[in-house]
């Protein structure tokens, strides 16, 4: 199995001051964004808890190798921004304009100096590892792939943090299993208390 699991101990200690304040900022922009008109076209943007993934990737410092980190689908960029606040060398891939404004206006004001770009985190020859279970609703497969705007490849993150919708699980693991370099980890957000843990420990040989 090129995948396995970590069950970490996430403690539930309080959250430094700056994490806790760039979280309290963005989570009342989210809410005053998804009351706006401009969000009803983005049903596929749903915050994920915050607070338990900063206690996540804080115990991932000590398992990645390197310290580059990318956020798939990045949304307000909230995850990128608390990944760069830890010591990761951050970027986000969205392929929500807005959200990408809104990112780099957030990051800007808690001076971050995490990337964002527009695009799809899907690599070239991605989309065809969606099987006919899987329930791809809100992930978008027809956008253009942001590493070449970004000038690294998706094989080159130490550590990606997702959060898919439920039918498009299977499917972000196997690009991750697929993509990702031996000795990556990959943080999955489901809903609720439900953060996962992943690490590719042997290579797999990808399709043509
Ligand atoms: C469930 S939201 C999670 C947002 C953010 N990661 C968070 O935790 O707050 C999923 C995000 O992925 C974006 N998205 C969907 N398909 C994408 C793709 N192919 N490439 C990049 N972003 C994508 C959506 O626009 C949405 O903002």
């Amino acid at each position: 199995m090129p995948l396995i699991q970590h069950a970490l101990s996430i403690t539930d200690h309080p959250l430094p001051v700056r994490p806790a304040r760039y979280i309290e900022v963005a989570s009342a922009r989210i809410r005053e964004f998804t009351h706006s008109p401009v969000s009803d076209a983005m049903i596929g943007f749903v915050p994920s808890d915050y607070q338990l993934v900063y206690r996540t990737l804080d115990c991932l410092l000590d398992l990645t190798r390197g310290r580059r980190f990318c956020e798939w689908g990045s949304g307000f960029g909230v995850v990128a921004g608390l990944a760069t606040m830890l010591g990761f060398q951050a970027y986000g891939i969205e392929v929500e304009s807005i959200l990408v404004q809104e990112s780099i206006r957030l990051a800007d004001e808690f001076n971050l100096n995490t990337q964002f770009v527009e695009g799809s985190f899907v690599p070239t020859g991605g989309p065809e590892f969606v099987d006919v279970i899987d329930q791809i609703t809100c992930l978008d497969l027809d956008r253009r792939p942001a590493y070449g705007a970004l000038g690294i490849d998706p094989d080159e993150f130490d550590a990606i943090f997702v959060y898919p919708w439920p039918g498009e699980t299977r499917f972000v693991n196997e690009l991750f299993e697929t993509f990702a370099p031996v000795g990556a980890f990959m943080v999955s957000f489901h809903g609720r208390q439900d953060v996962r843990v992943h690490e590719k420990v042997t290579s797999t040989r990808r399709r043509n």
